[in-house]
């Protein structure tokens, strides 16, 4: 007998839904669902606690609860992105533990662990505190294919998760690309190896050869397979629950599941599936097998589409995909899931736009210290050379990287707490792994997005600019007052650089060189006259991609070494420091904290 798993509360939307459906759309299914008898549930954790807080008004914490209130006969489970919980980056071992006993405290059960390197150092804690608590652990290995992920590998890595005190495992294929021959491998490798707790495979409908993999992995002794109903999978979803229980009926596999239950889940699912019909895709529906050739997971290929789509280089796809397949290799064949396909993803665009390391990206960098884990293959001296200087040896960490972090929870209790913000120690988690967004959510400043049934009412334009706040963009030739120092200016502004005062043209810099002078406003834009920026040839710092400005670094006069960062910009969900080009002087930033730019804004002029 094999038993599923199903995705369709977590996994389901978040491949074909953007991670969008409501919990007030799942509980009225929950009673027929809890009557199917499935292994188990997915309903919590991967990337819907991000999209409860930023888009649904939701506190995740309440959906946990009231869904396991809703489905008290079958066991819950979440996806842990080990020590980066449910969000990209690695927190200390005290946030990680409080997360894991709030979790189960409110309803998960079953905690699927993994890395995004398969590194087990980076899983030892959750494993153990989910142990601690009280819940059953899944630990799981992403797959892939590369030189160094052999099956003796993975049946090894599995041997090990057994004896850290598994209850069951779980073979991860995030990108849909496994084929019949390695499932069937795998899976009785492990067999074969004496493993003995229960196996489970995970995997999408990308490839289009799913169905068959899901055979042999039957064949070879599999316990458990991930399914989602048939109205939530598409291509990039898991393969259909009732397709998968029919295929297996009177076999020896047999589930044992009642159809006619599927059959009423899935009706409710069709009409569910039209309340999110803006957030329909065609391209998540349509199967993809080209992954079998560059191993690059559909929602990275869509990323990085959408990516180049809006920094103008469309053109540039097929060299960014052959760039990728070369920057993997020589980052050691990590595994494209989130946060290495951002990190290999970036770094691919830079080179193609730039030259090949000529601009290195943070996430690089922080990857060959060994700040998200070891590397999963060799990495040759030159490529570390290359990305982290001649004295890279003392740069690469050999620890486990979260052992080198302080620990958070009572510092961002106290700082909940003084802000009045404190409620219930669930939301010292919400604001620490999603500082910025989790507060906002925690103040109430969030709004539910609109829902189809919501339509024309509201169209998603609308929407979107009342949630945002508009930055004015300054449109050239600019003409209106401009206040210095208390003095107005009527002045009309040819470009940035060239201003007419009463009729009469002027250099900016020449005209106020110690003043921060921008059209349109004169709060707080004069405060570098009190600065002594030294005189001398301008350089421009503009900013090499589309993205948003997440942090500023420097002050109008600072002095800066060449290489040290000016700025932070987010871009494709990575961080990526805008450097300043020589040593100099800040003369003036351009842009704020949060500010969207694009390729080529002006971020901060220098002068030295
Ligand atoms: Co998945």
């Amino acid at each position: 007998m094999v038993q599923l798993h199903d995705q369709t509360l977590r996994d389901a939307h978040q491949s074909v839904l953007a991670t969008r459906l409501r919990t007030e759309d799942m509980v009225p299914i929950c009673d027929t669902m809890d009557k199917v008898g499935f292994h188990s549930l997915e309903v919590w954790g991967g990337a819907t606690f991000d999209a409860c807080i930023r888009y649904l008004n939701e506190d995740p914490w309440e959906r946990l609860n009231t869904l396991s209130e809703h489905l008290p006969n079958t066991p819950l489970q979440m996806l842990e992105r080990a020590m980066n919980i449910v969000a990209y980056r690695n927190f200390p071992d005290d946030v990680v533990k409080k997360f894991i006993k709030l979790a189960y405290k409110n309803g998960c059960d079953n905690f699927r662990i993994f890395d995004a390197l398969n590194d087990l150092r980076n899983m030892k804690v959750p494993i153990e505190t989910a142990k601690k608590v009280g819940g059953h652990v899944q630990g799981s290995l992403c797959y892939t294919i590369s030189p160094v992920h052999t099956v003796e590998r993975y049946v090894e890595d599995f041997k090990e998760l057994e004896k850290m005190g598994c209850d069951s495992l779980c073979i991860k294929d995030m990108a849909g690309m496994i084929s019949p021959t390695r499932a069937y491998d795998i899976i009785k490798g492990c067999k074969d190896a004496g493993i003995k707790i229960p196996i489970d495979l995970h995997s999408h409908n990308t490839s289009g050869m799913t169905g068959m993999a899901y055979m042999k992995a039957c064949e070879a002794g599999v316990d458990i397979l991930d399914t989602s109903i048939s109205s939530l999978t598409g291509a990039t979803g898991q393969p259909p629950t009732e397709s998968v229980t029919a295929a297996l009926k009177d076999t020896e596999f047999d589930t044992g599941y009642d159809m006619e239950l599927l059959m009423d889940i899935r009706e409710y699912f069709n009409e569910i599936w039209d309340k999110y019909r803006h957030l329909h895709r065609s391209q998540a529906l349509r199967l993809d097998p080209s992954v079998t050739m560059h191993q690059i997971p559909g929602g990275m290929l869509s990323n990085l589409v959408s990516q180049l789509e809006k920094q103008g280089a469309a053109d540039q796809y097929d060299e960014v995909l052959k760039e990728v397949v070369k920057v993997r290799k020589e980052f050691g064949y990590p595994t494209l899931v989130t946060p290495t396909s951002q990190v290999v993803g970036t770094q691919a665009v830079m080179n193609v736009k730039f030259g090949r390391y000529e601009r290195i990206t943070n996430p690089t960098k922080e990857y060959f210290r060994g700040m998200y884990g070891r590397p999963p293959g060799e990495i040759s001296e030159e490529m570390y050379e290359k990305i982290l200087g001649p004295d890279w040896e003392d740069e690469v960490i050999d620890e486990r990287p979260a052992s080198l972090l302080e620990p958070e929870y009572k510092k961002k209790k106290d700082e909940l707490e003084d802000m009045g913000l404190l409620r219930k120690p669930e939301d010292v988690l919400t604001y620490t792994i999603y500082p910025d967004i989790g507060l906002k959510f925690l103040k109430g400043e969030v709004e539910a997005e609109f829902t189809s049934d919501q339509l024309p009412l509201e169209k998603p334009e609308e929407k979107k600019t009342k949630e945002k706040e508009v930055v004015p963009r300054v449109k050239y030739p600019y003409k209106g007052k401009v206040k210095v120092d208390g003095t107005d200016y009527d002045v009309k502004m040819k470009d940035e650089g060239t201003i007419q005062v009463n009729g009469k043209e002027y250099n900016v810099s020449v005209l106020f060189p110690d003043k921060k002078i921008r059209p349109g406003s004169s709060k707080g834009k004069t405060e570098a006259g009190k600065n002594d920026v030294p005189s001398g040839e301008e350089t421009k710092i503009k900013s090499p991609m589309l993205g948003t400005i997440i942090d500023i670094k420097v002050s109008p006069s600072e002095k800066v070494n060449a290489g040290d960062p000016v700025a932070i910009l987010e871009a494709m969900k990575m961080e990526n420091d805008i450097s300043a080009p020589k040593d100099g002087t800040i003369k003036e930033i351009h842009v704020k904290k949060g500010e969207d730019v694009e390729e080529g804004t002006l971020i901060t002029t220098m002068v030295g």
